[in-house]
């Protein structure tokens, strides 16, 4: 089994002195190629530290972070950059598309930055906007837009480029719970197409859809493969 994140005693400390905040306390974590995991955990748990970690937009105090068998701790910016570009998708909670660019021209984005040619960047940007069922709202912008549409475009953005890892922070934690549940069946389906899908949430029921909870307390990970159907015990014991 391929591993797609290794994570060895990575720690991260903001600040300095009297006002130093260890986020990550040395986790270890191994995500393999093709899972479905969510991670829960109360807030300034550190989830949103570890999955910027993991989506290579920032780098660990200490410690290893393998993507794809690749030690990627040490390397520049730029290189960063184009792991990201190359290997990750982004979804966030706000969706984060650019409001004066139609929903095409937003999924075409990083196809522009990976170098791919105009006519290409169209026909792939169409197809998976289609396959978000989106294809009648290529010329919207954002705000002509409804919520879980936006969120259905930021997902066409993020598998434009055919990333191997799919990293969402409360993908659904701006929509309703009919709209999340959509949100969650694309993910299914993304699932199922063989990408590894990482994705933060509260939500039990939203995490029920993934295969394997990892739970973060206080920077530490106190759960590595919870059961999805046994995160109601764990909120009830906290
Ligand atoms: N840029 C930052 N500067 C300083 N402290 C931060 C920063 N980002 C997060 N923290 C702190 O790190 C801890 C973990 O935060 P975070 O990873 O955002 O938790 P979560 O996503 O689980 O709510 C919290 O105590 C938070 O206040
Ligand atoms: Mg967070």
């Amino acid at each position: 089994m391929t591993t797609v994140i290794r994570l060895e005693a990575v720690s991260k400390v903001y600040g300095q002195g009297e006002a130093e905040i260890h986020a990550l306390r040395a986790i270890n974590l191994v995500v393999a190629a093709g899972e479905y995991c969510a991670i829960m955990g109360a807030s300034g748990s550190g989830k949103s530290t570890a999955m910027n970690i993991i989506g290579c937009l920032d780098r660990p105090s200490s410690g290893a972070y393998y993507l794809d068998g690749e030690n990627v701790a040490g390397l520049s910016e730029t290189q960063l950059a184009h792991i990201r570009n190359r290997k990750i998708g982004f979804v966030f909670q706000q969706f984060h598309l650019l409001p004066q660019l139609t929903a095409l021209e937003n999924v075409t984005l990083p196809l522009v930055y990976a170098g791919v040619a105009g006519r290409e960047r169209l026909e792939r940007a169409k197809q998976v906007l289609d396959q978000v069922g989106l294809s009648h709202r290529l010329d919207n912008r954002p705000n002509q837009l409804s919520g879980g549409q936006q969120q259905r475009v930021a997902i066409a953005r993020a598998m434009v480029n055919q990333p191997l890892l799919l990293l969402a922070d409360e993908p659904t934690g701006a929509l309703d719970s009919r709209t999340s549940h959509e949100v969650m069946d694309l993910f299914a389906q993304l699932h199922s197409q063989g990408i590894t899908i990482v994705m933060v949430t509260h939500e039990p029921d939203i995490a029920r859809c993934s295969q394997r909870v990892i739970w973060f307390r206080d920077g530490q990970v106190i759960h590595d493969h919870l059961p999805p159907e046994e995160v109601g015990q764990v909120l009830f014991a906290l």
